[in-house]
């Protein structure tokens, strides 16, 4: 029942939205997905990092799957199914987006800091696009969190995520795990406080089909939802 009364008034507010543009009330928009940078190791634009050397490495052809090589190579680690929606605040599902995804290796490395010869069979970089129903999914690994310069920067376990529809400006988050010990010591974790997106971008895994699965939602403001209609 609550099932039905949640999706009736998203509804509404999709027709409300879709009427009245202007008189959206409060508690009919959704908060954004926190925007955060794409870092220096996104493998389209590397900009790297002093003592480690970018290298432009695409893995050919990019797929929504980053757990094997063109020779059917498995990727070392956890193997986990990443899926979920992609919607404006009104909860109006964005279709045709092109999402991509990239993370560090079982060994903590990223494509482009070893061109992938760490783990030959990670891909490190994977792309889609949103159906109809606004949803993507990616099969990948659970990445662990990394330490460099010597534990200058300390992160969490993450999975960088890039949304792209057209008309809109280039949307990067990330995925967070909600069960990760290194959440506490992330300054980017701990600078979304609001305990709810925290819960929507900290995924719970759930075994199904023999992988684990992980839904992550992605709420697009406004500048970065493209055009309306
Ligand atoms: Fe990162």
């Amino acid at each position: 029942m609550n099932n039905r009364r949640t999706l009736l008034k998203r509804i509404l507010a999709a027709v409300a939205a879709l009427l009245m543009p202007g008189r959206l009330s409060a508690s009919d928009i959704l908060a954004p997905t926190p925007f955060l940078t794409a870092g220096p190791f996104y493998p389209r634009d590397p900009s790297g990092l002093p003592f480690l050397p970018a290298r432009a490495t695409l893995p050919e052809p990019v797929t929504n799957d980053l757990t094997r090589n063109r020779r059917g190579e498995p990727a070392q680690g956890r193997h986990i199914m990443v899926s979920g929606r992609v919607m404006d605040i009104t909860g109006r599902p964005l279709a045709g987006a092109v999402v991509e995804i990239w993370s560090v290796n079982a060994r903590n490395i990223y494509l482009v800091e070893d061109g992938g010869a760490s783990d030959p069979g990670f891909a490190g970089f994977g792309v889609t696009a949103t159906d109809a129903e606004g949803r993507y999914s990616f099969r990948t690994i659970r990445p662990g969190g990394y330490d460099r310069y010597f534990g200058l920067i300390r992160r969490t376990a993450h999975i960088h995520v890039l949304v792209k529809l057209a008309g809109g400006e280039a949307f990067t988050t990330e995925m967070w795990f909600a069960d990760e010990p290194r959440n506490r010591i992330d300054s980017f974790f701990r600078r979304v406080a609001d305990p709810g997106l925290q819960a929507r971008m900290a995924v719970i895994l759930n075994r199904s089909d023999g992988l684990d699965q992980a839904q992550f939602d992605l709420v697009l403001a406004p500048r970065y939802a493209g055009r309306v209609g």
